[in-house]
């Protein structure tokens, strides 16, 4: 039982829709420059008590329900989100306590829009280490609490959604590889500064989006290479790219790079917008129960985000 296996998959979209027409009616921009420039046509808003918790608890159910087994065999949690509900407890701590779940380790991860990659990795090598047998790893955010719906070039990208997975020990190939990074360097590009409370100024965030987009396509250009150099498979053996949805453009570039025809690709960011570290377990979640990703099949997971962090992870599913 030293493989990792995905057994599960869940999600979660708060009901409100945000769509171009809505945000042209406040801001100076169109739907027509949104769809051409990010390929987003609409984003789900959380309301106003709609916690990342609660965003978080509503996936994991359906993570649970769909590995057909029940809470109390989950022996850790680990949950990437950037919009944690309080400073503390973790909320990796406040769904382990909504599923009833007793004692079982639970923490967060904070890696922005790598999130979820991060935390599989970590996943991961709890499984093989035998210290873990059925992970519950959520990917979650409640971005439009951290947008500023003043600044078009930030209130256009975000949505709020959670994504999960379970995964569990098993005898079968699950995860083949998985490759995580991080530079500080880029700290200013992308980022959600803290200010004074004295400022009443809001913690939004702040990004150069044309330099963001410039380096992600770069880089995710050179994790696809060491993905494929470490695990020895080729670009035609991949069934499925079930990336972080960032823009419909980066998304292209990559397909690009794998030789790969956008219908191999999971596409949500038209209906999701940026959900950061939801998005991938969002994807993933749609293509499973859409009856497009089927067993045995590979996908290639990747994401670029703040940090800079980026990483990927091959899967037989
Ligand atoms: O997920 C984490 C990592 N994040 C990313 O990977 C995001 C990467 N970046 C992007 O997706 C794109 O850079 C954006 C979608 C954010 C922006 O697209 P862009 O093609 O890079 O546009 P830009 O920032 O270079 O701006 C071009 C023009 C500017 O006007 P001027 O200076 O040329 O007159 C902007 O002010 O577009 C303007 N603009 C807008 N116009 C209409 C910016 N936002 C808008 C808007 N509507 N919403």
């Amino acid at each position: 039982m030293n493989h990792a296996k995905i057994i599960g998959t869940g999600s979660y979209l708060p009901k409100t829709i945000l769509t171009n027409k809505d945000l042209e009616s406040r801001l100076d921009t169109t739907d027509e420059w949104i769809v051409s420039r990010t390929g987003i046509k609409e984003r789900h808003i959380a309301g106003p008590d709609e916690k990342t918790s609660d965003l978080s608890y509503e996936a994991a159910l359906g993570a649970i329900a769909s590995a057909n087994i029940s809470p109390s065999d989950i022996d850790l949690i680990i949950l990437a989100t950037t919009t944690p509900d309080k400073i503390f407890p973790s909320t990796a701590c406040t769904v382990q306590a909504r599923l009833g779940i007793k004692e079982c380790p639970a923490f967060d991860v904070q890696a922005v829009c790598t999130g979820f990659v991060y935390a599989l990795t970590i996943a991961e090598k709890f499984i093989k280490t035998n210290s873990a047998k059925n992970v519950l790893v959520i990917g979650a955010d409640r971005m439009s609490s951290i947008t500023d719906y003043d600044d078009r070039s930030n209130a256009i990208l975000w949505g709020d959604g959670a994504g999960a997975v379970i995964l569990s020990a098993s005898n079968e190939v699950g995860i083949i590889s998985t490759h995580i990074h991080a530079s500080g360097n880029y700290e200013e590009l992308l980022h959600v500064p803290r200010h004074d409370k004295a400022s009443h100024i809001a913690d939004t965030i702040e990004m150069k989006g044309n330099q963001v987009f410039k380096i992600a396509v770069n880089t995710l250009d050179r994790i696809v290479d060491e993905t494929l150099e470490n695990s020895g498979i080729t670009k035609s053996e991949i069934d499925w790219l079930v990336p972080h949805q960032a823009n419909i453009r980066i998304l292209e570039a990559t397909a690009k790079k794998l030789d790969m025809s956008m219908d191999k690709v999971i596409v949500t960011i038209d209906r999701h917008g940026n959900t950061s570290a939801a998005s991938i377990p969002l994807a993933l979640d749609e293509g499973v129960r859409s009856g497009k990703i089927i067993k045995n099949q590979i996908i290639l997971m990747e994401a670029f985000g703040g940090g800079f962090t980026w990483g990927s992870a091959l899967v037989k599913y």
